[in-house]
């Protein structure tokens, strides 16, 4: 294997997590890469929020839904917000602003794993409750929650969980999701 891709490959969305805490020069580190991400127009639309003092994760911690009890370890969650006219919105709702965002969590999720961390992205909250703990004003969107924290114990995660967590990596074959020269996919009609 050639380039990135083992490094792609170790990246996964742990939910063991550990509580132990995590250095601010090290999260520094992590908003470092995601800042050097490509843009539109160089607009870098990217605003993070973290929460890392204890009454506050303990507020955002209020807005997860059930289902990510597992994130409720986190010694640190960064929240991803933007608007719209932060960044190119073009012709045919190529509205850049999730992209660009999406490419900066992209190189925050690389330089975790390099560094031994988990930084897991989530959409499972309430994002009204992000709001009020971080003080995010209405007009932004917040994209999503990326919970970051170091491998911990996979015995405090649910059944469905722990084997996920311990299982292979599931994709659909690349052929399904790439075509070359002429569009040819199967995918349902548009809603
Ligand atoms: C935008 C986005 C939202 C996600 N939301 C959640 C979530 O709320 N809870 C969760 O446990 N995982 C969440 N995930 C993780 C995905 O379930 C996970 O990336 C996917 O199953 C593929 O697994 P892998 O990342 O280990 O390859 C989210 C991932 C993305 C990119």
């Amino acid at each position: 294997m050639q380039g990135l891709l083992p490094a792609i490959e170790t990246r996964r969305a742990r939910r063991a997590l550990s509580a132990d805490s995590i250095s601010r020069g090290d999260v520094e580190t992590l908003l470092a890469a995601a800042h050097l991400a490509p843009s539109c127009n160089n607009s870098q639309p990217w605003r993070f929020v973290v929460a890392d003092d204890p009454n506050v994760l303990a507020k955002v911690k209020e807005a997860l839904s059930g289902g990510n009890y597992w994130a409720k370890q986190a010694p640190i969650i960064l929240a991803v917000t933007s608007r719209r006219d932060l960044d190119c919105a073009l012709s045919d709702a190529r509205d850049y602003f999730l992209f660009g965002c999406g490419m900066a969590v992209g190189n925050l999720m690389a330089q975790a794993t390099s560094m031994g961390l988990i930084a897991h992205p989530i959409a499972g909250y309430k994002p009204e409750l992000v709001k009020a703990a971080l003080e995010i004003p209405e007009t932004y969107v917040v994209i999503t929650l990326i919970i970051v924290g170091r491998p911990g114990d996979v015995s405090l995660l649910s059944d469905k969980h722990r084997e996920r967590e311990l299982g292979p990596r599931e994709r659909r074959p690349l052929d399904q999701v790439v075509a070359w020269n002429r569009f040819s996919f199967e995918d349902p009609p548009a809603a």
